[in-house]
């Protein structure tokens, strides 16, 4: 069947509920920019559901600073044709209106999840984001849903989002999808020029660098950031934000690497803010 391109809650619900009876359900929550780490999710959501939706809705309620919200990229035009190459189902790409009508009188609150990592930096982020996935779920009810381990922080609160509201669908984290240097893949990458692009893999050998580091036996979590920042090199167009290691289920940070952990940072390249992350010891 060709794809279909829906902008309102009340069709979205229709064709889901018609295609229902076909099988599984998916959905692939994005804000659009697609690119080969979206692909990799939509490749999963095909081969495990009958029906794939794609939403695809830049969410102003998640955005700390005016000028990256509106320097977010939008191509709609380009993102659903490489939906339609995906064999998605429905497209989902809702006005600010249809989504957010009126003023939110209510909105999800995010606990000590946010309280490290890119919330102790992004303040609001995490409940805009768990605000605007509460209602996609409630508007596609697809039995999964997928999202990326590059948002590391954002896959755990949706997680607990899950749990705690009693959401019926299952998430699915699917890894990260990385340019040959390392690079993890982003929409926010494609505002990097050529000398910021040089740059940008600093951040994934740093978390390479711990990796490594961990592995031989270090487990000083002060000695592995020492390590993790002589890899970001001093050059005034980089600032890393923070580097933490973290508990990877509560994302509390530790002193010692004892067991499983989150290695997870945020670099400026420039005026573009790029996230990694990568698991240890699992
Ligand atoms: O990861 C994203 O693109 C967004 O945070 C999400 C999950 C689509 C919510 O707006």
């Amino acid at each position: 069947m060709p794809l279909e391109l829906v902008e309102t809650i009340a069709d979205l619900r229709s064709r889901v509920a018609s295609r229902r009876p076909a099988g599984l359900v998916g959905l692939v929550p994005t804000m659009g920019a697609l690119h080969e780490g979206h692909a990799s999710l939509i490749r999963r959501a095909r081969t495990e559901c009958a029906t794939v939706v794609v939403s695809i809705f830049v969410n102003p309620i998640q955005f700390d600073r005016p000028e990256d919200l509106e320097r977010y990229p939008r191509s709609l035009d380009v993102d659903t044709d490489l939906c339609r190459s995906l064999g998605v189902d429905l497209v989902f790409a809702p006005t600010v209106a249809e989504m957010y009508p009126a003023a939110l009188e209510c909105r999800v609150e995010v606990g000590r999840l946010a309280d490290h990592l890119c919330g102790r930096y992004r303040p609001g982020h995490f409940s805009g984001v768990a605000t605007v996935v509460l209602k996609l779920f409630q508007i596609a009810q697809a039995d999964r849903s997928y999202f990326g381990q590059k948002d590391g922080q954002q896959l755990a609160v949706v997680r607990r989002l899950v749990s705690d509201f009693n959401v019926p669908t299952t998430i699915v984290g699917v890894p990260t999808v990385r340019e040959p240097d390392g690079l993890a893949l982003s929409s926010r990458n494609q505002r990097l020029n050529p000398e910021e692009r040089r740059l940008a893999p600093a951040l994934f050998h740093a978390l390479h660098g711990v990796q490594a580091a961990v592995a031989a036996g270090t487990t000083s979590v002060d000695d592995l950031k020492q390590l993790a920042s002589r890899h970001i090199p001093a050059d005034s167009r980089l600032r890393l934000e923070y580097f933490e290691i973290v508990d990877p289920v509560d994302l509390q940070p530790v002193a010692r690497v004892t067991g499983p952990v989150v290695a997870a940072g945020a670099l400026w390249v420039g005026t573009t803010r790029l996230i990694d992350n990568v698991m240890i010891g699992v």
